[in-house]
């Protein structure tokens, strides 16, 4: 069954067990409004879609990631991402009590395997590399990829169940900040509300109440920053459990670099008034829309970051931001360029294909811009090499 706002975005029909199951977690849901007496909020929604046992989009056996899934990402356009990344990560080496990795949300797998590759020609092995992942399913298919891909250095990588105490090494989160739960918000003349989902015959609605002591913090402060309040009808969203996210992180690194890599924007760009309908984004099949109550369960549901209140929240808690920068400008930076050496000597396809690779990582238009990597430190680290020069920390 297509319905008018698939039509509407033109998007590719479900197979009929992916329609069996977005019911499934569309009724899950329906219970859950009821038994919150009649309303829930839209991080709430997003949590159940996303992360429900056994239903949501991470917590069940959907495709997700690669060309056959919905979206792709930057390892998965490309081995050169992890070279790159991997070059960087071995600059710190000496600099750090012990060179450690912890991967959050690894996807695939493709970025470990890209990295332990990489390190080991650049004889900078991580003495382990962790792996924090909250999917079942993605974890079961890393353990099978790494298995076949890098059999030498799997006794080098251990997933853990929670953040390790006293880390010390380098933390990476690529496009994981996206994935966590948003609260949307709406001003009312000059009052906040809060965005909550209520059943809306088989789909469902978003409707506006006043909005919890906490949510309407969260608003005021973003208002105070930008030195004046947001204009009536202005919506957006605000995403304290991103907060809670990385305080928790900072609290795990002894010492180290946190990089945090994703879309998103400062604070001044993220809440300007001709954004005044959010940065919510959904991916189906490769088809980008922003409707979060079509196919929930089977398509991803994610918000881009606001980067200068996720370094706000690391400040706070003890960390250092020591880089920010679009990712084109990183990667460049970083000698993207460098590692096609010999290119002259491959076949014109192939040419063609890393031509088309690193034109994907790195053009504005691609996620050359709207690709940020944020540095954060603790314990006196020394920023990735790769930011010097393109560094964008004082826009934050
Ligand atoms: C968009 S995918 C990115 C995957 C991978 N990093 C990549 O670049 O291809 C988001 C990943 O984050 C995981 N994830 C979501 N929330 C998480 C959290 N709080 N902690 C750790 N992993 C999380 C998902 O299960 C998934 O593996």
């Amino acid at each position: 069954m297509i319905t008018a706002a698939q039509k509407h975005f033109n998007l590719p029909s479900p197979d009929e067990d992916s329609v069996a199951h977005s019911r499934l977690v569309a009724d899950h849901i329906h219970q859950k409004i009821i038994e919150t007496g009649g309303s829930i909020s839209f991080a709430e929604y997003m949590h159940e879609v996303l992360y429900a046992q056994g239903l949501g989009y991470y917590a069940s056996g959907t495709a997700k990631l690669g060309l056959n899934g919905d979206f792709v990402t930057g390892p998965e356009i490309s081995s050169l991402y992890g070279c790159v990344l991997a070059t960087q990560f071995a600059s710190l080496r000496s600099k750090l009590d012990s060179f450690c990795i912890l991967e959050l949300g690894a996807g695939s797998g493709e970025l470990v395997v890209q990295m332990l590759r990489h390190l080991a020609v650049l004889d900078s092995l991580p003495e382990e590399y962790l792996i924090l992942e909250v999917s079942a399913d993605l974890m079961e298919r890393q353990h099978a990829k790494l298995v076949a891909d890098i059999p030498d250095f799997i006794d080098r990588v251990r997933w853990v169940a929670q953040l390790p105490a006293d880390f010390s090494g380098i933390v990476i989160a690529n496009e994981v900040a996206d994935a966590i739960t948003v609260e949307r918000f709406r001003i009312e003349n000059s009052d906040v509300l809060q965005g909550r989902v209520v059943s809306f015959g088989e789909s469902f609605n978003l409707v506006y109440e006043s909005a919890p002591a906490f949510l309407e913090q969260f608003v005021r402060k973003i208002e105070a920053d930008l030195g004046g309040s947001l204009n009536h009808g202005f919506q957006s969203e605000v995403s304290p459990a991103l907060h809670d996210w990385i305080k928790k992180i900072a609290a795990s690194v002894e010492q180290g670099i946190v990089l945090i890599i994703d879309y998103g924007a400062t604070r001044r760009e993220y809440y300007a008034p001709d954004r005044c309908n959010g940065w919510l984004q959904c991916h189906f099949r490769h088809h980008v829309h922003g409707d979060a109550f079509i196919l929930p369960g089977i398509q991803d549901l994610t918000a881009w970051v606001d980067f200068s209140g996720l370094a706000e929240a690391a400040v706070a808690a003890g960390m250092e931001v020591v880089g920010f920068a679009d990712q084109a400008n990183f990667l460049l930076n970083g000698g993207i360029l460098n590692e096609l050496k010999d290119f002259s000597r491959l076949s014109p396809e192939r040419q063609i294909e890393l031509s088309g690779q690193v034109k994907r990582l790195t053009l504005p238009e691609e996620m050359g811009e709207n690709f940020k990597l944020m540095g954060l430190s603790r314990g006196n680290v020394a920023p990735f090499p790769a930011f010097a020069g393109c560094d964008k920390t004082h826009y934050l």
